[in-house]
This record gives structure tokens, C-alpha cells and sequence, in this order.
């Protein structure tokens, strides 16, 4: 373990001291890091929509004929063919234009089409497009370095995987063996991929279909104030309660079956449901007494979205292993990934681990996780998330609470922010029931028109809409967003009694 005075060096190294190693460039230390500049702003002249309909609908056309998309009833979904993407915005081929309220599935950390990180993608398929997984690769050995520097306490091997999902499988893997225990703890609402294992951890109706019924996964309730499982009025009662619960779910269990403990540092899809203050170093510390391994999966709060490298360093909370994927490079080419801690990288020393895929860092991935990392490092992404959560969309978004009786909460950090929508704020009835489908989840659908009629493309999962953004987002942007925002909640105001 890294002592908290090196974890502090290590951390202030992350988030202050631009790092671009690749090219040996001298860091450009012309700004205060604590106040950055705000991002450049794309040219209006390059992301104007050139309409082109004939073109879209074939693209529709062969889409609708041949994709088979994720999640769907294949008859019942109609996707919007899109033309090109910018920064915070994308548009489709009649010229329509969006700003993107979601970065995709939460994962375009720094925007679409950021120059930098498209130049090193180019530059590394020149250079050397892919190779297999058992060399040792420029780009890989770069990507896993700047990530190690960034991720808390000792967790400096990294593992890479093709996304999020096998992210979460490897590091259950790497768990069971490290303790030689079967059983994996998670938390209901939760969200940690769609393959087999990943899905039966999963804590939420996407898991039903494909529950196993003997994944050796038992789940637990986490905390969330607005909807307490414990009976809570305040977050010291709702942590010790989720505490104390957590602590008997594996006395019942049998602490000597337990080998992980899997929770997101802030649940993502699910809701985002801060965690109060205590909760995760509970965790740990029921970890460490009972000798489980601690998961937090971070492929959607990590990468700047929490306006820290990642959510863990909100808490001070080091895990065992961590999952990344999504933003550590801004989604342009997949790729995902385990951090290691010593003990554990220690189980595989001179054991061979039994796990690996063919584009385990892929080069031409790496290359733009390095190139992202040095953008956030360079331009400040971090800090920009952290400062216009707080300066301005926490207090927005706070008023705009005021104003519309849908919402029931808000509740967020950085540029990762839910809004909770009621029926009724005494009741706080959902405005939709939970996993809502057809009629019954009109209200939602009315919104979500409504938010994109007006341009804006929103993040919407059951009674909730969350405010993503590219963590680089400008200010105007954002402002721009919430007010369309703003709109499109009056919608959702017209279901409230
Ligand atoms: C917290 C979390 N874990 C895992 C995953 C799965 O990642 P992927 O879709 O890249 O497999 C997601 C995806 O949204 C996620 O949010």
C-alpha cells in the first residue's frame, strides 16, 4: 500500500502537472492549473449541418434492414441517422442540430471529433495500426503508465479489456482467485455490463432476462436517501444503516464465502446516488476485517466525470481493483480495463492469471486513451467538470427544482447530475412506475421529445433524466442546455397532480 503522503503526491501529480511523455513535449505550465481556460469553442463555420436527406434515409434504410440494435424490440425502436458530430453537439442529415446532454452513453469525457486525440488515432494507425497483446507497444505501455499515475493508492497494474462489461468479468475473475471464494456482493440498483457475469451483478431489470439463478451473486441495498430502504430521515442514519445492513447480509452469507464486494463509486444509470459521507470507507473497512476484495467500478464515474480523475478520490477511498472504460478515451475507439492493487497483481506473479483477449491494448485504443489523458491534463477538463458542476449546474439545476413541480431531487457532482421526476414531491410517487414500458412511460416520452424537439438530447432512464455532458463542455453550452432543459420540463410538469 502507498502511504497517504505518497498517495497524496501521486494524486496532486494527476491532477495538476500536464503529462505528455509521448511526444516529450515540456509541460505548458502558461496557466494557473487551479483556473484553466475554458476549452476552445469549435468554429460555428465547421459544425455547420450541411442537409443531405437522400443520404439519410439510406443510411436509415440499411440500418433498419440489417443492424440489430442492443436492448430493443427491433420493430418497436427508430433511430436517428446521424450526419457528423462536434464537440458538445451532433446533428442529423436533415441539419437538424443537438446538444448532447448524455456524451452518447455518458462516455465522450472530452466531446466528439477533439482534434488532438483524432491526430493520434491517425498517427498511431500509420505507425503501427495493432499488435498482439504480448509485446510490449508504445501506446500500451504509455496508456497503462498515465493511467497507474492517476488511480488512487497502489492500484499501478492495469489490465486491459475491449470495454466496460469485461472490465467488471476480469476483475470478479481476478477476485475469486485471489481469495479462492465463490460468492460477489452488489448492490441493487446498479449497472455493471451486459455480458453474462456483468449482468447477473447487475442490479437492475436488465439482469431478469438473463439470471443465471447461480452466478454466486447476492445482492444488497445501497444507500439512496430520496427512496431510504432503512426508514432514513438523515444521511449519518442512511449511512449507518446501509453500513450495518452491508455487515449482516455477510454474517448471514458467510464471510468465508464472500469474495468481492462490487460497488460504482457513484451509481451511474441507476441514478446517481452520491453516496454520503463515510459510506465507501465503511466498505472498505468491512473489506479489509472480513478479507473481501473491494471493486468499485468506475467505468462510468471515472475519467473527470465526478470533477475529480476519479469518483474514489471524492471519497479518499482506495479499492482493491478498479474497472474503467468510456472516458479514459472519450469512447473514440473501445476500450476498458482493470487497475490492479500490489496483493493482487502479487496472486499473479509467478502464477499465471487465466484470462486475456486478442485486443487486450489494442495500440491504435491506447493511443487515444494517451491522447485523451493529455488533453484532460492540458486543457483542464477535470477542473472545468468539477467548477461548472458547482458553479453552475448544481445551482441551475437547483432553481430550476423551484420552478417545475416534476422534479422531485437533484442530486450530482461535476457533470454527473440526475434529476428525479414525481408525480407528487410529498409522495414523491415517480412519474413513472419503475421499468415503465409503452403508455405507461409516456410521461418520460413526452419529455424527452419535448427536450429534443428543442434541440437538446437528453440522458432519460425510467423516472429520471441525468445531466451528462462532455466534461468540456463551455459554459454557454451549458447554459444553453439548461435552458432548453428548462423547457422541456414543463412537459414533464403537465403528469404532476
Ligand atoms: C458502471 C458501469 N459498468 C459497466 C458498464 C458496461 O460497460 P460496456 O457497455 O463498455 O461494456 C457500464 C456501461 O454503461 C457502466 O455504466
Amino acid at each position: 500500500m502507498l502511504s497517504n503522503r505518497q498517495h497524496i503526491v501521486k494524486r496532486s501529480i494527476a491532477r495538476h502537472l500536464p503529462v505528455d511523455n509521448l511526444s516529450r513535449k515540456p509541460p505548458d505550465l502558461t496557466h494557473d492549473a487551479d483556473f484553466p481556460p475554458p476549452p476552445p469553442m469549435p468554429t460555428l463555420a465547421r459544425m455547420t449541418p450541411q442537409p443531405n436527406p437522400e443520404a439519410g434515409a439510406a443510411v436509415k434504410a440499411a440500418d433498419r434492414d440489417h443492424v440489430f440494435h442492443s436492448w430493443s424490440a427491433q420493430e418497436l425502436i427508430d433511430p436517428l441517422a446521424v450526419a457528423g458530430a462536434e464537440g458538445s453537439y451532433f446533428w442529423d442529415y436533415d441539419g437538424r442540430r443537438y446538444l448532447d446532454f448524455s456524451s452518447g452513453l455518458v462516455y465522450t469525457n472530452v466531446g466528439y471529433q477533439h482534434p488532438k486525440i483524432v491526430a493520434a488515432i491517425q498517427e498511431q494507425a500509420a505507425k503501427m495500426t495493432t499488435f498482439a497483446p504480448a509485446f510490449a507497444i508504445e501506446a500500451r505501455s504509455e496508456a497503462a503508465r498515465l493511467i497507474a499515475e492517476r488511480t488512487p493508492g497502489d492500484l499501478d497494474k492495469i489490465f486491459f479489456t475491449n470495454g466496460g462489461a469485461d472490465a467488471v468479468e476480469h476483475a470478479i475473475r481476478m477476485a475469486r482467485l485471489h481469495t479462492g471464494r465463490p460468492k460477489v456482493l452488489s448492490a441493487y440498483r446498479s449497472y455493471h455490463g451486459g455480458t453474462q457475469q456483468a449482468v447477473n451483478i447487475t442490479g437492475d431489470p436488465r439482469r431478469w432476462a438473463s439470471d443465471s439463478g447461480s452466478a454466486g451473486v447476492v445482492h444488497f441495498w445501497a444507500p439512496y436517501l430520496y427512496r431510504s430502504r432503512f426508514y432514513a430521515e438523515t444521511e449519518e442514519q442512511e449511512c449507518a444503516r446501509a453500513l450495518e445492513h452491508l455487515e449482516t447480509t455477510i454474517r448471514f452469507e458467510g464471510p468465508s464465502t464472500v469474495a468481492a464486494i462490487i460497488l460504482e463509486t457513484i451509481p451511474g444509470t441507476a441514478g446517481i446516488m452520491v453516496p454520503p459521507p463515510g459510506y465507501l470507507a465503511g466498505v472498505r473497512e468491512i473489506c479489509d476485517r472480513h478479507g473481501i476484495v473491494f471493486v468499485l467500478d468506475e467505468v462510468m464515474a471515472g475519467f473527470g466525470r465526478t470533477g475529480e480523475w476519479f469518483a474514489a478520490d471524492l471519497f479518499d477511498v482506495t479499492p482493491d481493483l478498479l474497472t474503467f472504460a468510456k472516458g479514459v478515451n472519450s469512447g473514440y475507439v473501445p476500450l476498458g480495463g482493470v487497475a490492479i492493487s500490489g496483493a493482487i497483481a502479487e496472486t499473479f506473479g509467478k502464477r499465471p492469471y487465466p484470462g486475456g483477449l486478442t485486443y487486450s491494448g489494442h495500440p491504435l485504443a491506447c493511443a487515444a486513451a494517451v491522447a485523451t489523458i493529455n488533453v484532460m491534463a492540458e486543457e483542464g477538463v477535470v477542473e472545468n467538470a468539477a467548477r461548472l458542476g458547482a458553479d453552475v449546474v448544481g445551482p441551475e439545476l437547483r432553481a430550476l427544482a423551484e420552478r417545475h413541480p416534476s422534479v422531485g431531487e437533484v442530486r450530482g457532482t461535476g457533470m454527473f447530475w440526475a434529476l428525479e421526476l414525481v408525480r407528487d414531491r410529498e409522495t414523491r410517487e415517480p412519474l413513472v412506475p419503475y421499468n415503465a414500458a409503452g403508455e405507461a412511460n409516456a410521461p418520460m416520452a413526452a419529455f424527452a421529445a419535448a427536450a429534443k424537439k428543442g434541440g437538446l438530447w437528453p440522458f432519460v432512464n425510467m423516472n429520471r433524466t441525468h445531466v451528462v455532458p462532455p466534461c468540456n463542455i463551455s459554459e454557454a453550452e451549458l447554459k444553453e442546455g439548461l435552458a432548453l432543459l428548462d423547457a422541456a420540463l414543463s412537459v414533464a410538469d403537465e403528469h404532476t397532480r
